[in-house]
């Protein structure tokens, strides 16, 4: 049997995901059950990108551990994908200690072969997309990903030689078009990354700790990205004994993405690869975003759309369908509420529902609920006929391409061809006219053509393909595609069974304020939940008394030296009144020893002494502190050292 390797992103753990972030899996999951059903042997990996600075910045707010408040949002996530009917093979964690241990040797290895090197990081850094810029990629001072303010970053750091890779990567976009798909997007890299110059990238931060630890420098943490992508290779057993999933499913077949992050799976991501020796995947997708309304959906605008009233009001097909069949993949699209309506009603309702309806009830009340024999062909028959049985191929040469609407669009035009076979060959007057071999042909080829339709249907809408061949009396045991591209399988004699009628036809007004409702109602309930924490973060307000017990007085420099065990500290004797005393500081990186002495400062005198790397601290010198840079606090006229300040 082939194998098929898919791949969804790993996923940042952020509270509450909106449909947009459900696209990338659920078509993820209609690829996998469509190959399987094609008799692919598919491995389908996901997981949670749980690392870096954001998260601990998070769960700082939260007031809790990373790894407390990763564990929640991890949990919640899979019950997404729970309800989702998300038939994913692995989920990979970052925070796994197996996947720790892969990124910690492929870390090794590359430091080891020259492929990393220790340096200093001068840049931007967007926390919120986890990733660095040089000043001539910002955009208005801003991240060109997100928008979002950028953050400067100065600090010692591991580099990849990103750079060493240029050539090749301009070669694998040039020698290997279908690697990244849609083709537009081989532009956008080529023009705005590679041909400009790669430079080197930072692979480690020492600035917070939530991260897996650099091997043989426990002072850094693996950036999260390339910990993040290593997963693809983690979840296989890559680098571990137990690589038998490496050897059989790499090299991944589809890494499937949004476009905001192909840059780090056509890049990065190969060039990571190429280091280490191992193949490349055959394909990446980068698939367009779902907007509300034409403008990108986000909390703080309140135009979140959330996944779970629509599942809850109209089940998971309704929504499955909706988004892989509105939306082009490679492309951005816009949601509405009116257009998710109005396509429920015209093509699962009208389309679908109704052939299904009418069908059952026809075999019903004209052969007692048995499938009659087709003894009589007729007109119109080989038309539907011979359009049945292409639709597979069709369908193959569509998803072959990712192209997912295109695919259910071939498939409801078989739908739409069935129900316009109903009204050409006109049953109910064949069974007035008593034209029973003739209406008994009609009604079997009416079966088959649905047959045919619930396979079709089935890796996009696999409780409504159960529940077709419920009604059609036949089994949803080893079902394979290739029966779906032939005419005469459903047998005679069996028995359908009439349910209810599958989807319902919907009054679009009253539905809108359902959906309108229940949306607002789960905004609310979140936003609750978020404010619940923000108000017990408020508690950091200080009295007039709490400030009274801090003793701040004016100091002035006497002496200053470097410590003898630390490289960012200073030690200083400083005069406070008629006092003298030694206070260490962390402003080595800003101020010589002779910029200091004689200068007047700012000094937190009644802190309790401590021992940094041992020399004594007593007190602590006030400084003010953005973007790296760094100012001591003085006084605006000179005044004597001891002085109170109130
Ligand atoms: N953690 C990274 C991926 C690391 S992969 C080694 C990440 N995670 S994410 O949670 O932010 O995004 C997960 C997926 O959701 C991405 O494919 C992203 O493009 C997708 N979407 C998030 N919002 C989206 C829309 N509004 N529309 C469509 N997909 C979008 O990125």
């Amino acid at each position: 049997m082939k194998n098929y390797y898919i791949t969804t992103p790993i996923y940042y753990p952020s509270d509450n995901l909106h449909i947009g972030h459900t696209y990338t899996t659920v078509a993820a999951d209609s690829l996998k059950k469509f190959k399987q059903l094609m008799g692919y042997n598919v491995l389908f990996v996901t997981g949670t990108d749980e690392h870096g600075q954001k998260i601990q910045q998070k769960a700082e707010e939260n007031g809790t551990t990373p790894k407390e408040y990763v564990d929640g949002i991890v949990k919640d996530i899979k019950k997404l994908w729970e309800i989702l009917d998300i038939s994913y093979d692995e989920f990979v964690r970052t925070t796994d200690l197996e996947h720790e241990k892969t990124v910690q040797k492929i870390f090794n290895q590359l430091y080891e072969q020259g492929d990393i090197y220790q340096s200093n990081y001068e840049g931007w850094y967007c926390t919120p997309c986890e990733a660095f810029w040089t000043e001539s990629q910002l955009e208005d001072g801003k991240c060109p990903d997100c928008g979002r303010e950028v953050e400067w970053t100065e600090e010692e750091a591991y580099f990849f030689k990103l750079s060493k890779y240029s050539d090749d990567l301009i070669k694998l976009f040039e020698e290997r078009p279908e690697f990244l798909q849609p083709e537009s997007r081989k532009n956008e890299m080529l023009n705005n990354f590679l041909k400009t110059g790669l430079e080197d990238l930072c692979v480690s931060r020492t600035t917070f700790d939530w991260g897996v630890k650099v091997p043989f420098n426990s002072k850094h943490v693996v950036y999260v990205w390339l910990d993040a992508l290593i997963c693809y290779i983690s979840a296989l057993g890559y680098g571990t004994d137990n690589d038998e999933k490496f050897k059989q499913y790499w090299p991944c077949n589809v890494h499937l993405v949004g476009k905001e992050i192909v840059r780090f799976h056509t890049i990065i991501w190969p060039a990571v690869l190429m280091a280490l020796g191992i193949e490349l995947p055959e394909k990446v997708f980068g698939h367009g975003w779902i907007l509300f309304e034409d403008d990108k959906m986000s909390k703080s605008k309140g135009n979140v759309i959330y996944p779970e009233p629509i599942i809850e009001l109209y089940g998971v097909d309704v929504f499955k369908y909706f988004l892989l069949r509105e939306f082009t993949f490679g492309q951005d699209g816009s949601f509405s509420r009116e257009k998710f309506l109005t396509r429920v009603n015209s093509d699962l309702a009208n389309d679908l529902g109704n052939l299904v309806s009418r069908t059952v009830t026809m075999v019903e009340k004209y052969n007692g609920g048995s499938i009659p024999e087709p003894t009589k062909p007729g007109e119109f028959d080989e038309d539907l006929k011979e359009l049945a049985i292409d639709v597979a191929n069709i369908v193959e040469a569509k998803m072959d391409k990712l192209n997912f609407s295109g695919a259910l669009e071939e498939i409801w035009k078989l739908i739409r061809r069935t129900n316009k076979y109903i009204d050409e060959t006109t049953p109910w007057i064949l069974a007035k006219e008593e034209n029973s071999e003739r209406l008994d042909t009609v009604l079997y080829n009416l079966c088959e053509s649905l047959r045919i339709t619930s396979i079709l249907i089935r890796p996009f809408m696999e409780k409504t393909s159960d529940e077709i061949m419920k009604q059609l009396g036949i089994s949803n045991k080893n079902i394979s595609w290739e029966d779906s591209k032939k005419w005469g399988i459903i047998v005679s004699g069996e028995k359908v069974e009439k349910g209810k009628p599958i989807f319902p036809r919907l009054d679009i007004k009253k539905e809108l304020e359902k959906l309108n409702a229940a949306n607002d109602k789960l905004i609310k309930e979140r936003t609750k939940k978020n404010k619940k924490v923000e108000k017990e973060e408020e508690v950091d307000y200080i009295t007039i008394d709490d400030f009274d017990k801090i003793d701040l007085k004016v100091a002035e420099i006497l002496e200053v030296k470097e410590h003898p065990n630390a490289d960012k500290l200073l030690i200083l004797k400083v005069k406070v009144g008629e006092e003298t005393r030694q206070v260490v500081s962390g402003i080595k990186k800003y101020y010589t020893p002779e910029d200091l002495v004689g200068k007047k400062v700012v000094l937190v005198a009644n802190l309790k002494p401590v021992k940094l790397r041992g020399e004594e601290s007593h007190g602590m010198i006030l400084a003010a502190e953005e973007k790296g840079n760094l100012t001591l606090v003085s006084t605006l006229e000179d005044i004597p050292s001891g002085a109170k300040i109130e």
